[in-house]
């Protein structure tokens, strides 16, 4: 068993992401199959349950299942430089039909990275750098092939909500300032219903939970933005996240 004490708080849940993902796919409603997940989550002894800690198992579940889809179709359609942000213990690029020719960067805390190394299987086209969020970006991305002129798909995937004060802002503009025209960003923010829940059991640790309305208002003009908000889901209440999806227009031709 992976002994992950050491972890602090915010890097733990990149095992509980991880954890609720093999969860999800041995159940028999099961919204995806993610084998990977589930032959590394045997590896670490299993997080005790409670009505919230299975809210958000089915809350992670969701969001997996709706940006999976999102994150198909923009590599079907020729975006194939992705960089994830905080890609914790993520399996969606074995879970994922993956063309060769795509570049994938994750970049996460040197913990969370080594526990990766070691309980994940690697993907040949998969690379992990160590990096601060958001100050630690651009330099993490200097040390690879990524090329800021090629249009990107980044993900950030259950990372703002624990990015303190306006931290989301700063990971915004470095996105920004990375992306080529065409490029896309899939965002995803916890909801209103979620303050609620947590009043109810406030064992996770959000330092502030951005509002979406914030967020988007906060959108750097190069970006169109569009929003998806979940409906309820076995017994997530409506309105637990958003995935904020941004694309970049092409340069205006005058
Ligand atoms: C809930 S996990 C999500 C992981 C992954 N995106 C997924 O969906 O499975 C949040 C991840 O963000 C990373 N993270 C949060 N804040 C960070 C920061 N300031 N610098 C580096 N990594 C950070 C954590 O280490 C953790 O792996």
């Amino acid at each position: 068993m992976f002994d992950w004490s050491h972890l602090n708080q915010v890097e733990r849940s990149a095992v509980m992401t991880l954890l609720w993902r093999a969860a999800e796919s041995r159940r028999a409603d099961r919204l995806f199959t993610d084998k990977a997940a589930e032959e590394a989550a045997a590896l670490f002894p299993p997080w005790p349950s409670s009505p919230l800690v299975r809210v958000f198992a089915d809350i992670v579940s969701l969001r997996t299942s709706e940006l999976d889809r999102r994150v198909s179709d923009a590599v079907a359609g020729g975006l194939q430089q992705i960089v994830i942000i905080g890609a914790g213990l993520d399996t969606r690029f074995t879970r994922l039909d993956l063309p060769s020719s795509a570049i994938v960067t994750e970049l996460d805390s040197e913990a969370v990275n080594d526990l990766a190394l070691k309980v994940l299987p690697k993907l040949p086209a998969v690379r992990r750098e160590v990096a601060l969020i958001p100050g630690g970006v651009t330099q993490a991305l200097d040390k690879t092939s990524y090329n800021r002129n090629r249009p990107t798909l980044w993900i950030v995937e259950g990372v703002l909500e624990y990015l303190p004060g306006q931290l989301w802002k700063r990971l915004a503009a470095v996105i920004t300032e990375h992306s080529a025209p065409r490029s896309r960003a899939l965002i995803t923010v916890l909801g209103d219903a979620l303050p609620r829940l947590l009043a109810e059991d406030p064992t996770f640790p959000f330092p502030d939970l951005p509002s979406l309305t914030h967020i988007v208002s906060a959108v750097p003009s190069e970006w169109r933005s569009e929003v998806f908000t979940s409906a309820r889901f076995r017994e997530v209440p409506a309105n637990a996240f958003s995935i904020l999806s941004l694309s970049r227009s092409e340069p205006r031709a005058d």
